[in-house]
């Protein structure tokens, strides 16, 4: 907790350690309240390092120090100093030398869960980023790599007793009814990759050829009597590991591969050498208990930590500046893994919607931060939209700048050269400007400028000359006090359509000037332009296309990512219209002529569902508070949303229809694209009916909810009966409450349906929740299902005029920094576009974030987020 203001740190302090840690063995003899770690470590002065003689400085929090020991001998109280962070050792000998260490940790006092922690009754670890000093004094950063031999001692009553690397043997510890296990793993490795779990648990078992001839065998440990639940998880960490020998040429390097799943986590699941760390819910999954979505994510999230084993572990990050390097990178990576398991497609529009709802509010407010950050006070804080999902955009446009194949040599020069590295982001991309030849020297602006481009675009056509000039104009820009931004090298995709839809011109453009011209020749009839198709580059378009041009692209664009786009474009324009009052008598009718427009492709069964589904999404209220900016009237925005959709439900109502019956299957769940690409063209037509209060969709969510065979027909009938006035909506929570009040991850789905109800009063409705029985500020999942949902999924309800949600958040961003500081920082998140509402709204929302900037003590990392929240 808080005694003085935070510290900051800066990436140009960056200073090697004066000593090397080469080896360390650990010895746990677990205890809940009072687990004894030995940690003897080899340690030698480090040839990188400018400084002579130096202190040997350790980190370590939360721990009792009991012994010090070098070269076998004990020191005595006054040749060491132990503070709140640390442990110095005033002299060491400057040669190599070992240090044993002995210290005490209280598991079971740890809510935090960072560190050694409990999780019902299971003893498991979490050390990213820095939760290795809580287990013992060390060199807690990532460039310092070590190689580790791990002994655990338990109780017979926890069989199972994992850490990273290979089997290194087991047995009793004799007289007592304890046993051991011993682990050694090979490879070199930070401090945040190490991982420990102990406990009663079930599991199921596999194994694997790789491509180089090793057997591996493969284990996922969870809860017991969930064991039945972990086939998918199975089957997705095999394509995971297939996919990264085929198309990065990685394979896997242990003899085995461990999964444990737990119920409290913090995060969605952690990369550790050979034993991988998840939250539950991106596990277990079965038909039933399971939705589409579930089943995507879990596939997603076990490649993404199973790539983390190249993009991460083998190479890993110098400092936790260069976080990119591995998260933008890994998420780069589990993004082409599901392109080629599911639709690329439709992957990509996912993947904008995801940058646009969370990256690009991120990079507009207060919270900006280049994806590779200059300081920080809180390390937590920054595993952020932009470290993750701009950090992977930044990825794929130098795969689009260089092209395919010298993007693939770049990697497979990266990972020969800096194997066994820890590495820079500038180490990264020297190695495809070398494949490439090409220079990317303004191209790394983007690690290091924060800010979203705005590329102003006009464009005009010479009938006589036949050409087409494209002008340019890019911009970021700037907030309070910051210098000015430079322009960014930019490769945009585009196409120029004829006025019959075919196309006349593709192809990349590259804008690097702040201005610059493209003329293009040959060009027969005056085209509509189609920019930035794929989203190559994740930047903000200002281009004025007319309704007309837009109806074209919705109607023929060959790109499907710009073809969706120019329907979402159309949506936007008119909802607002309506938010600004200048739609007039026309509004209606033109709703209804964007609906009709949309039939056409809604229909097309050459396309596949689940893009056809993407094409009924409505807007997100991020992206129309973007394109607003500033003075926002939450109602007056929510009622333009929702009647522009009611009216768009309205104007698609028979095809709705047509498409809900015709997409309705009775073959028994399959999770694969297709299958769940079929459900979500059905539901999104549901939903969008509903919207309209169609007259058969009362009926129909009864008998979706009464007959349901799968959690995503259970749930999506849930989630879609909100939207409905009358008894039915209570009708199906109770009845889904009362089926599966014994499943915590079905609990918390029943929890996020009520706090995503939209209603100006929906703060009243989560609190009264926070006093059922079932609810409970010590499990993160309970905690994301009722608030993150209810503070960044009910646009109305967070963000009431009365205040009411401002002040709930403000109450449990208070309560839980207390036990998970974390988890707080994560919920304060929410306030970030506060300066972007009106001014009845602005006052609410300052007077929370001050209230909650006075609380005494406050964790540094809400401290970090809520006063950056209220400087900009
Ligand atoms: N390395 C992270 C886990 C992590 C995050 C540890 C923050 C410590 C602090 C892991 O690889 C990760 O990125 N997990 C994501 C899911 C992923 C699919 C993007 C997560 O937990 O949200
Ligand atoms: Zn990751």
């Amino acid at each position: 907790m808080r005694t003085e203001t935070p510290k900051t740190i800066f990436l140009k302090d960056y200073k090697p350690t004066p000593y090397n840690i080469d080896n360390v063995r650990l010895t746990f003899r677990l205890h809940d309240t009072e687990t004894l770690v030995r940690a003897e470590m080899k340690l030698k002065p480090n040839k990188a390092s400018k400084a002579k003689k130096a202190l040997l400085e350790l980190d370590g929090e939360k721990i009792k120090l009991l012994s010090v020991a070098i070269n076998g001998e004990l020191l005595a109280p006054t040749e060491y100093v132990v503070s709140e962070h640390k442990l110095t050792i005033k002299t060491v000998p400057q040669k190599a030398f070992t240090l044993a260490i002995e210290s005490q940790c209280d598991p079971k006092a740890n809510t935090e869960l960072s560190g050694l922690y409990m999780s019902n009754g299971v003893f498991c670890t979490q050390c990213e980023a820095e939760g290795f000093r809580r287990i013992t004094y060390f060199y807690d950063r990532p460039d310092v790599l070590a190689k580790y031999h791990v002994r655990i001692e338990a109780p017979k009553a926890m069989p199972v007793l994992l850490s990273n690397g290979n089997p290194a043997g087991n047995g009793s510890i004799s007289g007592t009814d304890r046993h051991f296990a011993e682990w050694d793993d090979p490879h070199p490795k930070p401090s945040y990759l190490f991982a420990l779990v102990a406990g009663d648990l079930g599991s199921v078992h596999s194994d694997i050829i790789t491509s180089e001839g090793r057997h591996v065998h493969l284990g996922i440990y969870v809860e017991k009597g969930k064991d039945n639940r972990c086939a998918w998880a199975m089957e997705s960490l095999k394509a995971s590991m297939r996919w990264d020998e085929k198309v990065f040429k990685r394979a896997y390097d242990l003899d085995v591969f461990n999964i444990v799943a737990v119920s409290d986590f913090n995060m969605g699941a952690m990369e550790n050498k050979g034993l991988n760390i998840f939250n539950d819910k991106y596990i277990l999954a079965l038909p039933q208990t399971a939705t589409d979505t579930d089943f995507e994510l879990i596939e997603a999230i076990i490649a993404h930590e199973y790539f983390h084993n190249w993009t991460g572990n083998r190479i890993t990050c110098r400092d936790w500046f260069q976080l990119c390097l591995k998260e933008g990178l890994t998420v780069f990576r589990d993004q082409e893994f599901t392109s080629d398991m599911r639709s690329r497609d439709v992957k990509r529009i996912d993947d904008v919607q995801d940058v646009r709802a969370r990256q690009f509010p991120e990079d507009f407010g207060p919270l900006q931060h280049p994806p590779r950050p200059n300081a920080y006070i809180e390390i937590n804080n920054f595993y952020t939209s932009t470290v993750y999902e701009k950090g992977a955009e930044v990825c794929r446009m130098i795969q689009t700048l260089i092209g395919a194949a010298a993007f693939a040599k770049g990697m497979q020069l990266y990972f020969k050269r800096h194997d066994g590295d820890a590495a820079t982001v500038e180490d990264f991309v020297k190695c495809f400007e070398d494949a490439s030849k090409k220079k990317l020297k303004q191209f790394f602006r983007w690690y290091e400028q924060a800010g979203t481009p705005q590329v102003a675009v006009s464009g005009k056509y010479d009938a006589k000359k036949k050409t087409y000039m494209l002008n340019l104009t890019q911009s970021v820009k700037r907030l309070k006090g910051q210098p000015a931004k430079l322009p960014l090298h930019m490769p945009l995709g585009l196409g120029l359509i004829g006025p019959d839809g075919r196309e006349l011109h593709s192809g990349m453009i590259e804008l690097t000037k702040a201005k610059q011209s493209f003329t293009f020749k040959n060009i027969l009839a005056k085209p509509v332009l189609s920019l930035n198709r794929g989203f190559s580059a994740p930047i903000v378009l200002k281009h004025r296309a007319t309704e007309r041009d837009l109806l074209l692209q919705l109607a023929y664009d060959s790109d499907s990512f710009n073809r969706w786009e120019a329907g979402q474009e159309l949506a936007k324009k008119l909802i607002l219209e309506r938010y600004h009052g200048k739609h007039g008598n026309q509004w209606p009718q033109k709703v209804a002529e964007f609906a009709e427009a949309l039939r056409h492709p809604l229909t097309d069964t050459s396309l596949d569902e689940a893009y056809r589904a993407k094409l009924l999404d409505v807007p997100p209220y991020e992206e129309l508070m973007a394109a607003i900016g500033k003075e926002i009237d939450p109602e007056k925005l929510y009622s333009a949303h929702e009647e522009f959709t009611a009216k768009l439900g309205e104007g698609l109502h028979d095809t709705l229809h047509e498409v809900y019956t015709s997409t309705e299957s009775h073959a028994a769940y399959k999770p694969d694209a297709a299958s769940s690409g079929k459900r979500a063209l059905h539901y999104a037509a549901l939903s969008l009916a509903t919207r309209a209060q169609a007259t058969w969709v009362e009926e129909a969510l009864r008998q979706e909810s009464q007959h349901a065979t799968n959690m995503t027909a259970e749930y999506s009938a849930l989630r879609i009966s909100t939207r409905l006035r009358g008894a039915l909506p209570e009708e199906l929570s109770k009845r889904f409450f009362d089926a599966h009040n014994s499943d915590p991850l079905l609990i918390d789905k029943w929890f996020a349906a009520q706090a995503l109800a939209p209603s100006e009063s929906a703060a009243d409705r989560v609190r009264t929740l926070m006093s059922h029985k079932d609810f409970t500020v010590k499990t993160p999942n309970r905690v994301y299902a009722l608030l993150r949902n209810f503070i960044g999924g009910n646009f109305i309800g967070f963000h009431a005029p009365d205040g009411a949600g401002y002040k709930l958040a403000a109450d449990v961003i208070i309560a839980i920094d207390a036990i998970n500081p974390q988890v707080a920082s994560r919920l304060a998140t929410g306030f970030r576009t506060w300066r972007m509402f009106d001014a009845g709204n602005r006052k609410k929302a300052e007077a929370e974030l001050q209230r909650i900037l006075a609380t005494k003590p406050l964790s540094p990392d809400v401290f970090e987020i809520i006063s950056r929240t209220l400087k900009a």
